[in-house]
Parts: C-alpha cells; structure tokens; sequence
C-alpha cells in the first residue's frame, strides 16, 4: 500500500484544486482518498472486489448517522436470521471465528448490498478492515490471530492456530463496526465525490470515457513483477464480499507476471487503456518495486511502455525508497518480496 504522505506530497506538487487525478490500480483507494480530501476530483479502477469496495467506500462515504441506523436495523434483523452455510461446521472458520461472530458476519454477507448501495458498501468496507489481524493486540479485529495484511491459507492457519492453542476471541460484529465508524468520522471527510470502477484497467478508457482528455495525473502503483497474486492474499475477505469459501489461487480477474516480456506487454496494454483519458502535460507517477529489475530497467520499461501508447512521454525524475519488513512474515515466509521500490515522473507531451 502507498503511503498518503506519498500521494499528499506528489498532489499537492503537481495538481490544482478541482484537477482530475487517476489511480487505474486504484488498491485501498489511498490515491482517490488523498485527491479528494486536498480538493481534486478522483477517479479509480481496479478489478479486485476488495480494493472497489474500499475505494469506494472512500470515494463516496455516507452520512455518520445512516450508517449507525443502518447497523441498527441490521443488528435487529440479525437476532431473527438463522446462520446457514458449510462455514459453521468448517475447521477454518469455526477455529478463525468464535461462534456467535461467524453467525453475525454470514448474517452480513448475506445482507450487504456493497455495489449497489453506498451505506452498504462503507459497512463492507469497515469489515474488512476488522475482518482478520493480530486479536491478541487488538479489540477491533473479528478473527483469531493472523496477519492483517493478508489472509493466510485455511490448511496453514489452522495448522498455526493448533500448535499454539490459540482460540477465535468472542467479538461482537455490531459494536466493533459502530466504534470504527465513530471512529473515521473523528477526521475529515472529503468535500466532493470521486468515481471508481470495478474492471480491468484495459478498458478504463471506455468505463470512465466521460472524463476523456481530463485526467491532469495519474498517481499509481500497477501489480509487481513476481510479487504477488491479490486474490490468493485477499481470499478471506472477499470471501466477506461474496467469494469463495476457500482460496483459489490464479482465478482472480488481477495480472500476474513472472515472465518479463509479458509484464511489459501488459503494461503496454494498461496505457492505452489510460491515455485517452489524460489532458495535454498530463503527468503520471508510479511506484513500483521487484526483485528482479532495478531503477534502470524499470525506468526504460515504464518509458517504453508508455510511448507504445502512441503517444509522447519525457521521464522527468526517479527516486528510490526502502521497505520495511511487512508484518505477514511474523507469520508465513510468504512470497518474495521487494526490498526496495521507485518512484517514477513522467509527462505526456
Ligand atoms: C500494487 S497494488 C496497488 C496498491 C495501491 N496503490 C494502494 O495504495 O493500495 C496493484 C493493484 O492493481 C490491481 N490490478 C491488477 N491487475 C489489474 C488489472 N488488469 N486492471 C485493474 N487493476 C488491476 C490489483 O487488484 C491491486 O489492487
């Protein structure tokens, strides 16, 4: 995830107030948020269910009062519905969730209407964020431990709850998404409404064509090399949003790529999906990490795959950042990760 300081810093550089700013992977919707909140119209993409809600939620987040009426009612209706489903008798979710919060969140699984309705959708959004992480540190969090950042495998996580005895705690679902709602109304809310859609970043010129030649920047930070497969890591919450029981790896809608060509290949294909919604200079920042091309490559690779567009791009300014450690590696070796990521500027002739 992008730090906001990150996006603050590069829109309040390179963009005015009521300037159209881009993020086509827009993830947790941290590009939208930040835009938002300093003035700027926002506009995001992104094909993973989990990384829309949030961005949605962000982009277009209801009234405090409707969403604590709305849990009310839900909170009501919840004490009349049966529970029905292959989680309760299921060895990860019934050692993931104590009973009566697993009932509760099927109840709002079921109930949560996150793409149609935009109370739902920051309802949704909240319980993501509690769905899963380290309980053992923190009362606003539903499961038993295990990473926030990702959702770690049932086999895995059962395997790592047994060995260490731990139990799911006894949360309440309700009270929990009341305080973490209070909670985000404490700081400010954003001035206006930013758009985000739900699809692939290839066709963001035709989902968002009414902002056509608007787009004065595009901050962004597109799938790594190697890195990552975001539905396999997010599998627990969008199973929240409606998905599978279960991970299943290389299903998602999101790109993926270990081989070199095809990352640029399809990055040269994400341009051209983007470029006919940017303005003349328009600039586009990206942040991107891998473990196997560094600042050089990367930099010709974006540049190129820019220009494939067919339009014109100057490189403008490089830096690089270091990462720490995320905390998913207290718990699983994970996947291989970047130790350091750059930023990139460009601009559109
Ligand atoms: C590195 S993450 C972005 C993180 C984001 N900057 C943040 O702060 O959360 C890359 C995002 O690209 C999305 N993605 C992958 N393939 C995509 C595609 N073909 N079209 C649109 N989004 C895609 C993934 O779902 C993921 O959310």
């Amino acid at each position: 995830m992008f730090p906001e300081t990150f996006v603050r810093r590069n829109v309040l550089a390179w963009s005015k107030r009521d300037d159209v700013i881009l993020d086509p992977f827009s993830g947790r919707g941290t590009t939208v948020f930040e835009s938002l909140l300093n003035g700027r119209r926002a506009l995001g993409c992104d094909t993973n269910p989990v990384a829309v809600c949030l961005s949605k939620a962000k982009a277009d987040p209801p009234a405090l009062k409707d969403i604590l009426e709305r849990l009310d009612t839900l909170e009501k209706q919840s004490s009349r519905f049966t529970p029905k489903g292959m989680e309760l008798t299921d060895e990860f979710f019934t050692l993931c969730f104590h009973e009566s919060t697993l009932e509760q969140l099927l109840f709002l699984k079921k109930k949560l209407d996150w793409r149609k309705d935009r109370t739902d959708c920051f309802i949704d959004a909240l319980a993501l964020g509690c769905l899963h992480g380290e309980s053992h540190k923190t009362d606003l969090c539903f499961s038993n431990r295990m990473p926030r950042t990702i959702s770690t495998k049932p086999a895995y996580s059962v395997k790592w709850w047994n060995e260490r005895g731990c139990v799911p705690p006894h949360r309440d679902v309700f009270s929990i998404l009341r305080t973490c709602a209070e909670y985000r109304y404490h700081s400010s809310v954003p001035p206006i409404k930013g758009r985000v859609v739900e699809g692939d970043v290839r066709r963001a010129k035709t989902l968002l064509r009414s902002y056509k030649d608007q787009v004065k920047l595009v901050i962004t930070s597109p799938p790594y090399l190697d890195i990552t497969d975001y539905h396999e890591d997010q599998w627990l919450r969008l199973w929240m949003l409606g998905g599978p029981t279960k991970p299943i790896g290389g299903q998602g809608k999101d790109d993926r790529h270990r081989r070199i060509e095809a990352y640029w290949q399809f990055l040269r294909e994400a341009w051209k999906g983007v470029v006919p919604l940017l303005q003349d200079k328009a600039q586009v920042v990206i942040r991107i990490g891998g473990t196997r091309l560094g600042q050089e490559a990367l930099c010709e690779g974006l540049l190129d795959s820019l220009n494939a567009t067919g339009a014109k791009f100057k490189f403008l300014e490089s830096r690089q950042t270091d990462i720490k450690n995320g905390q998913a590696r207290i718990f699983q070796p994970g996947p291989e990760k970047a130790s350091v990521e750059h930023d990139f500027r460009f601009q559109m002739a």
